[in-house]
């Protein structure tokens, strides 16, 4: 089943209690952290202790998204501080097998991320280590971004590359994604649809029962 992972990143801070209520009331499945750390990208978001204040109160599966350059620095804490999949970009690190090993051995979902011009060849190596491949469809670094049409054509891809092994891994996709073109990027082989905007702008709740009733497949 496709999956729904509004972004927190786009939320109004002031009531995150309630707004990640309001997602996981209204079906969403994930929940995704961005992780910014003002190197790997310009800006700063959040880190270790906004993650454990959401982890004691909800059991929703946390799908973090480190934007940090060195990532295996940081696994042992966002795993201690709850995350259930760490995402981290192929470049960010010089390990990447090292630091895959480093979330599992952690007993942690694995998610391998690629910016928009990282072409979907680069994650081949890793397909049969990892749970997921997140393919950023916006620059990463701010939310409320437009699209790359570009990029749509690499989630194919990534998806042609995952079935030609027939391997198990789910397709993020990250940036951009509004109620207008959901369903083209689930077409094109996205599994897991991480929308910030889209679910935070507006009444949450009906955001959310229209973004999973359009990205719903047999
Ligand atoms: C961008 C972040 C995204 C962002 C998505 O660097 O990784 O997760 O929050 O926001 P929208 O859906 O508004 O483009
Ligand atoms: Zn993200």
């Amino acid at each position: 089943m496709n999956k729904l992972s509004p972004s927190i990143l786009a939320a109004d801070f002031w009531n995150l209690g309630q707004q990640i209520e309001s997602v996981q009331k209204a079906g969403a499945q994930y929940l995704h952290v961005d992780v910014m750390d003002g190197m790997f990208v310009p800006s700063i978001s959040f880190g270790m202790p906004v993650l454990s204040s959401i982890r004691k109160k909800t059991d929703m599966f946390l799908d973090v998204h480190l934007m940090v350059e060195r990532p295996e620095r940081y696994i042992q804490a966002f795993a201690a501080c709850g995350a259930d999949l760490i995402n981290f970009h192929l470049e960010a690190t010089r390990d990447v097998a090292g630091t895959i090993g480093q979330i599992r051995s952690l007993g942690k979902k694995v998610g391998v991320t690629l910016k928009p011009d990282t072409p979907a060849e680069a994650v081949e190596p890793y397909l049969d280590q990892v749970d997921m491949v997140l393919v950023m469809t916006v620059e990463p670094g701010f939310g409320g971004q437009k699209i790359l049409p570009s990029c749509m054509d690499k989630v194919s891809q990534v998806r042609g590359l995952i079935r030609k092994k027939d391997l198990d891994v789910d397709v993020e996709v990250d940036g951009g994604v509004t109620l207008e073109n959901v369903s083209s990027v689930v077409d094109a082989g996205a599994s897991v649809i991480v929308a910030g905007s889209a679910v935070f702008d507006g009444d949450v709740e009906k955001n959310v029962e229209t973004l999973l009733g359009k990205i719903k497949r047999a």
